[in-house]
């Protein structure tokens, strides 16, 4: 019997009940019984996002609602501020170039997140920026921005300058880094924490934004948020919607309430605290020790050890899959996803699984000092 565990940082692992949710027979996405699940997903939606308005749901992963974002709010010529820690920070100045914007990239050393003074400093410098863009979790390098302290700062020095936040790994992971007189844009996409396959994002908007919207010319027709707002307005979406995956967003916002938000958070960092404290114990070196996310642990394995075969090696040999480095970090360290349905028996498994592979490797580690770490970190 060989048993898989998903351990990776997206796609993630989906509850029987999900599936089953999204197993029913297809529903027509003009029906009046789907017109209900998007109303209900609607307010599932602004429950978990503390949100004063509908969100849009779009067909498309992440990057698309990241684009899809910046076409609906900036015209060519435009400045956008974005802070460039890791391969999704970057993410945005490579679609700000496709969107002809200028981009004034902050840039943080991968491992570190934003301070407030390079964010006072790149505003200051650009007074007219349109927009700043930045990740709640920069799921490359597992770190988590101070970001509601970032977008107040930007706020109090240029109100007029909308904020954008991906929290596409960081959704239902940690609550939303503040509200909408301060959040302009979130977004958050369905193979993280929402429990669900690819395929589908969603992004709220805040009234600052929506008048942003109507003022900017518009440059695409699948990605026009007023078309999708006008559309929402009467039960539908614009497009054929991933009317599955909504229909799945409703059972996986059931198990939401069930938890609780407080709880599903303080689940999210215990998770993060054991695998800290169970891969120190390993001998290894944690990125992003001073600024972690509750979503993804990333670490860096002894010298004698490829990251990549530790990977590999732990995936063949134990089932379980974790993801690699990427950019920067490529072939160097190993991320251990744990968002949404992931609780502490899981992560206990998989940091089990790396030590057990570390000491077929060559190494030479206590497994059981780290079960013993995480344990406590569990019981504290
Ligand atoms: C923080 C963040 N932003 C953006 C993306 C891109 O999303 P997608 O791969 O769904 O396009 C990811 C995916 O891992 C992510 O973690």
């Amino acid at each position: 019997m060989f048993k898989e565990r998903l351990l990776t940082p997206g796609p993630t692992i989906i509850p029987q009940k999900v599936l089953q949710a999204m197993e029913l027979p297809m529903l027509h996405h003009r029906s009046e019984v789907f017109k209900k699940e998007l109303k209900k997903a609607c307010e599932g939606l602004r429950w978990l996002l503390s949100w004063d308005n509908d969100p849009l749901f779009l067909a498309c992963s992440g990057t698309g609602a990241m684009e899809a974002s910046l076409l609906n709010v900036c015209k060519p010529g435009d400045t956008i501020i974005t802070v460039n820690g890791g391969v999704f920070g970057g993410r945005w100045s490579k679609i700000a170039e496709r969107l002809q914007l200028k981009a004034h990239e902050i840039t943080v050393e991968w491992g570190c997140p934003v301070t407030e003074e390079q964010v006072r400093e790149a505003v200051t410098k650009n007074p007219d920026a349109r927009a700043f863009c930045i990740q709640h979790s920069e799921t490359s390098t597992t770190v988590l921005h101070p970001v509601e302290k970032i977008v107040r700062e930007v706020k109090r020095l240029a109100p007029h300058i909308l904020t954008l936040v991906d929290g596409i790994s960081a959704c239902a992971t940690a609550p939303v880094p503040g509200d909408p007189s301060v959040v302009d844009i979130f977004i958050a996409g369905s193979q993280k924490a929402l429990m669900l396959p690819p395929g589908l994002s969603v992004v709220a908007l805040s009234a600052r934004a929506w008048k942003a919207v109507e003022e900017t010319p518009r440059r695409s027709l699948y990605f026009d948020f007023l078309l999708e707002r006008k559309s929402l307005a009467s039960g539908e979406t614009s497009w054929t919607p991933a009317s599955t995956l909504i229909v799945g967003l409703n059972a996986a916002i059931e198990m939401f309430r069930e938890e609780g938000l407080e709880a599903m958070y303080k689940r999210h960092l215990t998770l993060s605290r054991m695998c800290h404290a169970g891969m120190r114990a390993l001998g290894c070196e944690l990125l992003a020790a001073d600024a972690p996310c509750p979503s993804v642990t990333g670490f860096i394995p002894p010298q004698s050890i490829d990251a990549d075969k530790l990977r590999t090696e732990t995936r063949t040999n134990y089932g379980v899959r974790l993801a690699g480095g990427q950019g920067l970090f490529k072939g160097k360290i190993v991320r251990i996803g744990h968002m949404g349905f992931v609780d502490p028996f899981d992560a206990i498994t998989g940091v089990s699984a790396i030590g057990l592979t570390m000491n077929k490797l060559g190494a030479s580690v206590d497994v059981g000092a780290a079960v013993s770490a995480m344990m406590k970190e569990l019981q504290s």
